[in-house]
């Protein structure tokens, strides 16, 4: 029974996975965890993230983006821009980026996730260590709204899109991330080199050493 952990339900079980974290991480030669991304829309995110997941494939690193726009296709696509929905958005992605590192891939989550409270939940919802970065992407809105690569920051000046991150719906700024990158900070791919020193530091990308 000790595979059973009740649950706050009383009707909802636990049910534990014969392999272990570890075990996967080793198979992987990596150790699973989530790097997440926040910034203005036309920051530099998607961009930054596949310039990411591109750089850690090269070097035989399994990762995945979770890419806000992506996922308001399928998982999120009944959640709007309010702020309980962007809320609720972010839960989940949290919780998919837990999966995700609990199944040994370096995890990428970029959202523009714009309130510090929702970013905070996601690294608590994590387990110590599994979490270890949040890159902000320091883009001013000046410089996201001239790129605007969808034209939506157009639409939101028009008037046609309400509630537009930036323009009439607000941006927290991190007090406390890993990693702050801007236009200063160098091309795509410097940014992305710059990131993946800070994973091989850390050691995320060699396997555990022991098996807990
Ligand atoms: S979040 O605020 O809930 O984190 P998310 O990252 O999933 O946002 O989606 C942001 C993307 O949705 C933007 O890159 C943009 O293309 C699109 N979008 C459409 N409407 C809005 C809006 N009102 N505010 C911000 N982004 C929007």
């Amino acid at each position: 029974m000790d595979s059973l952990k009740l649950l706050s339900s009383p009707k909802i079980f636990w049910h534990k996975s014969v392999v272990k974290k570890q075990e996967r991480e080793i198979a992987l030669g990596q150790k699973g965890c989530v790097i997440w991304l926040t910034g203005l829309s036309g920051s530099g995110k998607s961009t930054l993230a596949c310039k990411l997941d591109h750089a850690l494939l090269s070097r035989n690193k399994l990762s995945y983006v979770l890419d806000g726009d992506n996922l308001r296709h399928g998982l999120n696509k009944n959640l709007d821009f309010s702020t309980k929905d962007r809320a609720e958005n972010i839960r989940r992605v949290g919780e998919v980026a837990k999966l995700f590192a609990d199944a040994g891939l370096i995890c990428i989550a970029s959202f523009i996730s714009p309130y510090r409270n929702d970013r905070n939940l996601c690294r608590e919802l994590l387990p110590p260590g599994d979490f270890i970065e949040e890159v902000y992407l320091k883009v001013p809105l000046s410089i996201c709204e001239k790129r605007d690569p969808k034209g939506l920051y157009k639409l939101a000046r028009a008037g046609k899109i309400k509630g537009f991150t930036g323009i009439d719906d607000p941006y927290e700024e991190p007090l406390d991330c890993e990693i702050t990158m801007g236009v200063e900070n160098g091309t795509p791919d410097e940014m992305a080199t710059t990131v993946i020193t800070f994973l091989d530091r850390r050691g995320y990308l060699a396997p555990p050493i022991t098996i807990k």
